[in-house]
């Protein structure tokens, strides 16, 4: 558990007007700030943060929170992760316990290693005019040399092994680096050997793993360090701690290889990173997700890189990226490409890079020969498919595209989307109001309100706070994180804890919790002298809803017996159907007395 005071102080240095602002565009309005809400799409604003309180609130959709819950929610992170995140940004030293503690000892230790493994390999490269000669004969300056720690593994089976050991690392340390391989007869040896080095950073430039690549063209080309404690596939992208640094306009380029990143860089191009040849996880997403809004992929073209494509696009549309496709003419790939034609010549690719439709039309063209009237009909099916996603202006633009492009009419094209529409239309209309709806203030159910209400009234008195305890169980209430804060509560009076509301909210240690906890502090009650009358209205709203939800399960289990003939079962149900009416009718009348 990490103290109140920590977290209040990780709190106050991280402004919520300033956390938020980087990732959506505020404007001043009065005493508070209002953008575009990031949780929910819409076109006028009505999410507001509020410096004085430190909370946002979106009257949209109805979310809120404080810094630590917008981050958990936007980062997707857990309330200790973002903890650590917060405090790292404000320079806030934190020990975060004693378990991570151990781990934190143990990952430094592998980092350390590794740092003493890079500046071994580096040295060794230093040393070895014919394998310098082979970066200078790739293009690659010594300058790049020293700012990507570029290295060589000399020849032989323990020379790393024998270095470390001398520097006091013990066989296990080198093993859990993932610097040496076990052999056949229980003895080790060194992993890489004859090989070109490239340290892997990550995002803050700790060195968490190699890749080393053969000098010749011997297999495998590219060897990489095991997964260790500290290096996890699939979590980490190749350069982005040099990107990160002076990244302007939230934009990245992804390429696929050590060589294309670090060659982009020495030309000048520095918003580049690699996914060294694996498709991009949703982890790696979120990672960048920190740094940019705008990606563009830029993959050799042949067949194997155009699939990692693809599956890099979806998981980063999911993540909501501004996607581009770049490709790189004749085959090549980016560092070739940049070696030869120079920088303007990628940056003109930069600037040609496909919008993500664009590029999904263009392989929807592959394998089918237009002229050709059945390929030509399936080609604009799956454009169809494709522009149906769209708004209905951006649509009117690619159809007239591709009708041009094909001499296909652009009616039929139209005819032919409505009737795929029309196939959807309940759908659509459903769509249409469920956004309609959206679009309004956020409503919402009358028990929740009752039981924030409720809540707050138990921390306002302390009458009001027994008489609840008397006569209120956890169970009766509905929301999960509503029976968190109830017991939280208590355990404030228990304790007698010094601040309330600062211990309570240490412990909202999840985004639903957070969020109502928010909204709580923020609530004004009704106000009235009658504590006893506000509590017992506020329950009965909890108790209507319940029972209202309880009427409609007994009336679908009504309708599935009949359905089946079950006429003594329904019978039975109806009998609790017309008891549950009776509740509600109670509750009605005692609302009205
Ligand atoms: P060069 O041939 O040195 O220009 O490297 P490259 O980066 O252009 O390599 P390529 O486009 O063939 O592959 C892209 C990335 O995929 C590499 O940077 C590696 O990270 C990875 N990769 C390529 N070959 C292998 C391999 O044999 N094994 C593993 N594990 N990864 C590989
Ligand atoms: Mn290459």
């Amino acid at each position: 558990m990490i103290s109140e005071e920590v977290i209040q102080k990780i709190k106050e240095q991280n402004d919520i007007v300033d956390i938020i602002s980087e990732s959506v565009q505020l404007k001043r309005a009065g005493r508070n700030f209002t953008g575009l809400c990031p949780f929910h799409h819409e076109k006028t604003p009505s999410f507001s943060v509020s410096p004085d309180k430190q909370i946002y609130k979106c009257f949209g959709c109805g979310e809120a929170g404080n810094v630590i819950t917008f981050i958990m929610k936007t980062k997707n992170i857990s309330f200790v992760e973002t903890l650590k995140y917060l405090a790292e940004r404000a320079n806030i030293d934190v020990n975060f316990g004693d378990k991570t503690k151990v781990e934190n000892n143990k990952h430094k230790k592998i980092y350390k290693i590794n740092v003493d493994a890079a500046r071994y390999y580096f040295a060794c490269l230093q040393n070895d005019k014919k394998v310098i000669e082979y970066f200078i004969g790739r293009g690659i300056k010594n300058s790049t040399i020293r700012r990507f720690g570029l290295g060589y593994a000399p020849k032989g089976w323990s020379n790393i092994t024998n270095y470390l050991k001398k520097k006091g690392y013990s066989e296990l340390d080198l093993l859990n680096a993932g610097l040496i391989t076990k052999g056949k007869n229980n003895s080790y040896y060194d992993r890489f050997r004859e090989r070109v080095m490239f340290p892997v950073f990550d995002y803050k430039g700790r060195v968490i793993g190699f890749g080393g690549r053969v000098l010749d063209d011997s297999k495998p080309k590219y060897l990489n360090s095991p997964e260790t404690e500290v290096f996890k596939k699939g979590t980490n992208l190749y350069g982005l701690n040099f990107a990160n640094r002076d990244l302007k306009d939230r934009t990245l380029i992804i390429v696929e290889g050590y060589m294309d990143c670090i060659s982009l860089h020495q030309y000048g191009i520095t918003n580049v990173v690699a996914s060294l040849g694996t498709a991009l996880t949703s982890q790696q997403a979120k990672l960048l997700k920190r740094y940019a809004d705008r990606v563009i992929i830029s993959y050799d073209s042949d067949s194997a890189g155009k699939n990692a494509t693809i599956r890099g696009l979806d998981i980063l549309r999911k993540e909501g990226f501004d996607l581009k496709v770049l490709s790189v003419p004749q085959g090549k790939d980016p560092d070739e490409f940049v070696r030869n034609n120079g920088k303007d010549a990628f940056l003109q690719l930069i600037d040609k890079a496909m919008p993500f439709i664009d590029y999904r039309i263009e392989r929807a063209k592959e394998g089918l020969n237009l002229k050709n009237g059945e390929m030509l009909a399936a080609y604009i099916k799956k454009v169809c498919n494709i522009v149906s996603e769209l708004d209905p202006i951006t649509m009117d633009v690619y159809i007239k595209k591709v009708s041009e492009e094909t001499g296909v009419n652009e009616q039929a094209i139209y005819d032919s989307l409505s009737n795929k529409n029309q196939r959807n239309v309940k759908n659509s209309q459903n769509m249409y109001s469920e956004s309609a709806f959206r679009q309004k203030l956020y409503l919402e159910p009358g028990f929740i309100k009752a039981e924030r209400n409720l809540l707050k009234t138990m921390l306002q008195s302390i009458d009001a706070y027994r008489y609840v305890k008397e006569n209120i169980e956890e169970e009766e209430l509905i929301l999960d994180s509503h029976k968190k804060i109830f017991n939280l509560i208590i355990e404030t009076k228990n304790n007698k804890t010094e601040n309330d509301e600062i211990y309570i909210e240490a412990r909202c240690n999840d985004i639903e919790s957070s969020k109502e906890w928010t909204k709580i502090v923020q609530s004004s009650l009704v106000d009235s002298d009658n504590y006893k009358e506000l509590i017992n209205d506020y329950m009965r709203e909890i108790k209507k809803y319940k029972l209202e939800e309880s009427k409609k399960e007994v009336m679908n289990k009504i309708k599935l017996c009949e359905e089946k003939g079950l006429f003594e079962e329904s019978l039975q149900l109806v009998k609790q159907f017309q008891e549950i009416e009776e509740d509600i009718m109670k509750i009605t009348n005692n609302e009205r007395r």
